[in-house]
């Protein structure tokens, strides 16, 4: 590619495209679709239940039957899958997450609620062990250590159940080393050979996830941080590692997350490796929004669909946002 131009100024003016709308769509370089995006909703027990969340204006926690009439509306909206979070009450938390083994718990009965009402939308479904331990890690904690291969043989056992109940992308969230081969050998012993992994690949230890913790309960009760599994803001060279190793292992496609302020890894996976790539915009980064929205400091909708657009330039095939239902109302305007 040429980056230089061979006319100069002034037989080139670089402003000439942008004078016109119509111009300004036909020479866009990246487009943004309801179909690049995945709609992160947060689920709670109960019925008829839309429990605002405080940290994430507009955001609220669903029932089973609340969740199955938001897919039926994202489905209408041409939104492609949908990826579930539980809040579990810090009372049904225990030492062992051991809820996340329950073939009837609030994710697998959302799952097929939401199959009954919208059979055409893709579930994807967060496994790690954090919303449902009494300490908020993402493993099983023993001797204030976070331990790996026992984690990991739960995880195998959530993804089967997950499987089971009707999720489509397993999205293991945990970053602990080895479960992705692990989860696809187990799908694949159970019969779930179409069942698609996508690895939370480069998942960093960031403070952008403050307002999710309060979302699925884990906020009070998290005891320390998340540093010895999630990775060190400060890298971008272990990222690809952590990618290379997710793919070998059998990971469908990679996310990066958080999303804005790592556009770079996001760019750098896509171009080393061309595999699926998508993108979490966080809790917090919708919640920044949202915030200075409210306050009158930004325009709420042109900085949620610019934001989103980055992510498409920087080189992401998918987004996972809580603005997915807000953004395609747009979109389809
Ligand atoms: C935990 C998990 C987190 C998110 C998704 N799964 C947070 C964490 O690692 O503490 C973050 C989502 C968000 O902030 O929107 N397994």
């Amino acid at each position: 590619m040429n980056r230089h131009p061979l006319a100069r100024f002034p037989a080139l003016r670089l402003r000439r495209p942008r004078l016109a709308g119509w111009s300004r769509r036909l020479f866009a370089e990246t487009r943004l679709s309801t179909h690049d995006l995945i709609w992160a909703i947060v689920l709670k027990d109960g019925e008829g239940v839309r429990e605002p969340v405080a940290s994430m204006p507009g955001v609220f926690r669903l029932s089973p039957d609340e969740a199955a009439k938001a897919a039926v509306e994202a489905r209408d909206l041409g939104i492609p899958a949908l990826a579930l979070f539980p809040y579990t009450d810090a009372s049904a938390r225990t030492t062992d997450g051991v809820e996340a083994l329950n073939p009837d718990n609030l994710m697998c009965r959302a799952a097929r609620a939401i199959k009954a009402a919208a059979p055409g939308i893709g579930l994807m479904a967060d496994v790690a062990l954090d919303p449902y331990t009494d300490h908020g890690h993402d493993g099983l904690l023993k001797d204030g250590e976070i331990v790996n291969d026992d984690t990991v043989r739960i995880l195998v056992q959530q993804s089967v159940i997950q499987a089971n109940a009707g999720f489509d992308i397993i999205a293991p969230s945990d970053m602990m080393d080895g479960r992705v081969g692990a989860i696809r050998a187990g799908l694949d012993a159970a019969g779930h050979q179409n069942v698609q992994i996508m690895a939370y690949a480069a998942k960093y230890a960031s403070a952008f996830y403050g307002p999710y913790r309060e979302a699925i309960g884990s906020a009070g009760v998290l005891k320390g941080d998340k540093r010895t599994y999630q990775m060190d803001p400060a890298n971008t060279d272990e990222a690809m590692r952590e990618v290379a190793l997710d793919l070998a292992e059998g990971a469908d496609s990679v996310m990066v997350k958080p999303g804005m302020p790592y556009l770079d890894i996001v760019r750098r996976v896509k171009a080393e490796f061309g595999a699926p790539t998508f993108v979490f915009q966080v809790s917090g980064e919708y919640a920044m929004i949202k915030a200075a929205s409210q306050n009158g400091w930004l325009d709420g909708e042109k900085a949620m669909i610019e934001s989103l657009a980055a992510f498409k330039r920087a080189g992401a095939d998918g987004i996972i946002t809580y603005f997915a239902l807000d953004a395609a109302r747009i979109l389809h305007a």
